[in-house]
């Protein structure tokens, strides 16, 4: 970090705050009476909030307004199960130090050139080094990397793009709808990660203006929000809920929304998804694959029946996530998501699950899983869709967390093979990374290994991949979190040593393919030999998720530790109750 150059009274000002951070931050102390609770306000000279250029929002009538139903339980209560693995005894190595220190270049790089080229733009054009504007034009990348400057310890930076983060003007905007899902997790989700990190009472301010904003989405006859809330709309009274719409995109605020009640005490945006979680209990066993729900949902008419596809992959992911993150968030006080959780997850095991045919040398010490797609047909007739996607990645953390929070040893160990099934898909392709998504050949059980079938292989393999694959469909590599994700939780919720290393390997990988002269780049093809086409694009995941799980695995347990914080799909860190 950088002192002040200029007047040596400042760099003793400086120094004093530093280490008022240091001892009194969360990082420093880890006081476990913290958690639940934001550390105490602070406020940095530089951060001052600046309203948003106008509040229509908060002036335009509800015109389907329903009274507060849903109390948020006490945030000071936990009934869950411990999720990290003991540490006790835990030392920093010189290995692994220099691991974290790579990693922390690589985002410094990245995010510096984002200051230099792109800056409150949504994102940077990593090859061409220019600005894109894709949600809105509130700079996604800013707001999605507060976090991780925090963790990195890069507070300097952290304090400049939160002053620019507490000015930010949501009424603002050439758009004339926002896509509420993905300003949920990135923008709200982002300044709550960072107000509960730093206390900075402005960011709170910020957020608060987004969710009343994002809040107006849920104004429409049945309460259930669309999938783009649109001004004009909003102000007439003429929203109403999708009738095809991805199932993750309502059913996955409620991280965001109840951490915003949590922290401002007004229960209304808890309430807004409640009402959403009530319609997923109620419709839970009524889709053509009981126990799960469709990838695209009639929310208008709260139809579960007419989709035939189910995945734990695109459309549908985070709506599974959340139900035992949102177990985490509120203490395990409200049995209904961890109900909901294990019902879906029978259904997974069951049908969803698939485990490769590989050659016997390599079955006999190969125990992993993927997780595949499933249709049924208005029969009932269940047909698996053996296809990973690098999307579904992050069941293993899934199954990780939910064994654990809830005691159910066994998912623990589906979450692992989840886990180490990813990264042995990156070390199946030349660059040492996953596709985006791939066909495989599957056994027939997920249970034990079976026998290598050459006419199987013969019919539906590929001959230009490693055995075990049929395709690779969509060859793209995208900078993409969710391998990582896992491997860094399953290391958090077992201290399997060896994750680290494949976390290496994998880190290793993304870096000799996609770093460019400015940052890092979304590839073409995974599947070549030598340096894959760069398509210049970065998404804010990267510095947002991506960077942030290779920078945590390899820092002491202790940081943003699983039993403090609950992440959103995002990776931004939530405070949960003690
Ligand atoms: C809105 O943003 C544009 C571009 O960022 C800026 O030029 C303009 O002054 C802003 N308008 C208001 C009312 O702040
Ligand atoms: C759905 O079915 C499962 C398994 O039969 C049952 O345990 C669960 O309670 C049911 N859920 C609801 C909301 O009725």
């Amino acid at each position: 970090m950088s002192l002040d150059r200029r007047l040596p009274r400042y760099v003793i000002i400086a120094f004093v705050f530093l280490l008022a951070l240091f001892f009194l931050g969360p990082f420093g102390s880890a006081s476990p009476s913290s958690a639940g609770r934001p550390p105490p306000p602070r406020s940095h000279p530089s951060v001052r909030f600046k309203p948003s250029s106008s509040d229509w929002w908060t002036t335009v009538k509800q015109h389907h307004p329903v009274p507060l139903a849903h109390k948020l339980p006490p945030a000071t209560r936990n009934l869950l199960h411990t999720v990290q693995h003991d540490f006790s005894g835990y030392r920093d190595d010189p290995v692994t130090e220099q691991r974290r220190k790579a990693v922390r270049a690589a985002f410094v790089k990245s995010w510096g050139s984002y200051k230099k080229h792109a800056w409150l733009w949504d994102e940077l054009a990593p090859v061409s080094g220019g600005g894109k504007t894709t949600f809105g034009g509130w700079a996604a990348t800013m707001v999605d990397a507060l976090d991780t400057l925090w963790i990195m310890g890069l507070y300097d930076d952290f304090y400049d793009a939160a002053a620019a983060a507490a000015q930010l003007d949501w009424a603002n905007t050439t758009e004339t709808s926002v896509n509420l899902f993905e300003t949920t997790i990135r923008h709200l989700g982002g300044l709550l990660g960072a107000y509960d990190l730093s206390g900075e009472p402005a960011l709170l301010e910020k957020a608060k203006e987004l969710g009343n904003m994002l809040y107006l989405a849920f104004d429409t006859p049945n309460r259930m929000p669309g999938f783009w809330l649109n001004f004009e709309n909003a102000k007439q009274g003429l929203q109403v809920a999708g009738t095809n719409d991805p199932s993750a995109a309502p059913c996955s605020l409620s991280l965001e929304f109840t951490r915003l009640s949590q922290l401002t005490g007004d229960a209304k945006f808890y309430d807004a998804i409640s009402r959403v979680t009530d319609f997923l209990e109620r419709s839970q066993n009524s889709s053509r694959l009981p126990g799960m729900w469709p990838k695209l949902i009639n929310f208008q008419a709260e139809d579960v029946r007419h989709e035939s596809g189910f995945a734990l992959g695109a459309l549908a992911d985070s709506l599974y996530e959340y139900l035992p993150k949102m177990a985490a968030l509120l203490g395990g006080q409200y049995p209904r998501y961890e109900r909901m959780y294990r019902t879906a997850m029978d259904v997974v095991k069951a049908h969803m699950l698939l485990r490769p045919m590989l050659p016997e040398d390599e079955a006999s010490h190969t125990d992993i899983l993927f997780a595949g797609d499933v249709y049924v047909d208005q029969k009932n007739a269940i047909e698996r869709k053996p296809e990973g996607q690098h999307l579904s990645c992050f069941t293993g953390g899934m199954f990780g967390l939910g064994g654990k929070l809830f005691d159910i040893v066994p998912h623990v160990g589906i979450g692992e093979r989840l886990a180490r099934g990813c990264s042995w898909a990156y070390d199946a392709f030349p660059t040492g990374l996953m596709p985006e998504i791939f066909g495989i050949v599957a056994c027939p059980s997920i249970d034990k290994a079976c026998a290598w079938n050459e006419e199987q292989w013969q019919t539906q393999g590929d001959k230009h991949l490693k055995k075990g694959f049929s395709n690779a469909r969509d060859p793209r590599y995208i900078l993409r979190p969710e391998a990582i994700e896992s491997i860094f939780l399953l290391y958090r919720m077992t201290g399997k040593e060896d994750l680290r290393d494949i976390a290496w390997r994998m880190f290793e990988s993304v870096m000799r393919s996609t770093e460019t002269e400015l940052a890092n780049s979304a590839i073409e093809d995974v599947t070549v030999e030598g340096i894959p086409t760069r398509t210049d694009s970065m998404e804010s995941f990267w510095l947002a998720e991506t960077l942030k799980y290779y920078y945590l695995i390899f820092s002491p347990p202790g940081l943003i530790s699983l039993d403090e914080f609950v992440l959103n799909t995002e990776a931004h860190p939530l405070r949960r109750p003690k």
